[in-house]
């Protein structure tokens, strides 16, 4: 399974999606981050046509990987496949995580009709709804998308593909850690606190409880977005053409 997690707008969690929705959940997969491809050969953020070769050369030789395409790489990226042509074929789904505000719900429609023009089908194209608070409808939320979808579908939008805003994800920002061991994490943090010497230390091991309460609860949401999706009959798919060679 290859997934490329793209929208034009900044901020709408194509990292967060990235790490901590796709990624844990697909067998054997890596990460790819396209802000940090050859970052270091002194040609700043644009992603060129040699790194864009590097990456579909790199795509052929693994079977799962999630490439999580900085906006700032977007544009670039788009041009490039529109140069290669055919080259959309090396993901099986376009991921596009969106948010609420109505600018973000724009850069959503231009990133789903850049990716129809480029002949990516409905199918391989799907959204995430992220941000939603609780309690909101996210039929009302993403009114303006939803109209759009609506009139031309050319991407397939399950509402019930939503994450709420939930602080967990800043809390653990830049680190490598997995939100289901922190959820499975059995530490006695009551007891280590009743134990521990000093405000200090009381404090740290109270922000860890925290931490853990957080991802116990939201890991239910992300496989239940993740099951939204749909990208299991994908595996399933995927599994059966492997037992068949
Ligand atoms: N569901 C969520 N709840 C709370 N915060 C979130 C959620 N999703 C993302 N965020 C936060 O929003 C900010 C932007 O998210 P993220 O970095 O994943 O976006 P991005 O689309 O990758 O941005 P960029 O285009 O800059 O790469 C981050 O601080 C992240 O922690
Ligand atoms: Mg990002």
């Amino acid at each position: 399974m290859k997934l490329a997690v793209i929208n034009f707008s900044g901020n709408v969690g194509k990292t967060t999606v990235a790490r901590h929705l796709l990624l844990p959940r697909i067998p054997g997969a890596e990460m790819i981050a396209v802000e940090s491809l050859n970052a270091d050969d002194g040609q700043g953020q644009a992603l060129r046509g040699r790194q864009f070769g590097a990456l579909q050369e790199y795509l052929q030789t693994v079977d799962s990987v999630v490439v999580d395409i900085g906006a700032s790489n977007v544009e670039d990226l788009m041009t490039l496949m529109r140069r290669y042509r055919g080259s959309h074929d090396d993901f099986d789904v376009f991921i596009v995580p969106t948010v609420p505000a109505l600018k973000q719900q724009q850069d959503t429609i231009a990133t789903l009709a850049e990716l129809a023009q480029l002949g990516v089908p409905a199918s391989r194209i799907r959204l995430v709804f992220n941000m939603v608070e609780d309690g909101v409808d996210p039929a009302q939320a993403f009114e303006t998308l939803l109209a759009f979808l609506a009139e031309q579908p050319i991407a397939l939008a399950n509402t019930a593909c939503r994450l709420g805003a939930n602080e967990i994800y800043e809390r653990i920002k830049g680190s490598e850690t997995d939100l289901q061991a922190l959820a499975r994490d059995e530490t006695d943090y009551k007891a280590l606190i009743a134990r521990a010497e000093g405000a200090v230390a009381k404090l740290a091991l109270a922000q860890r409880l925290a931490v853990r309460r957080l991802a116990a609860g939201v890991v239910p949401e992300l496989d239940a977005c993740f099951a939204a999706l749909g990208l299991a009959s994908s595996f399933a798919g995927q599994a059966d053409a492997a037992a068949e060679s």
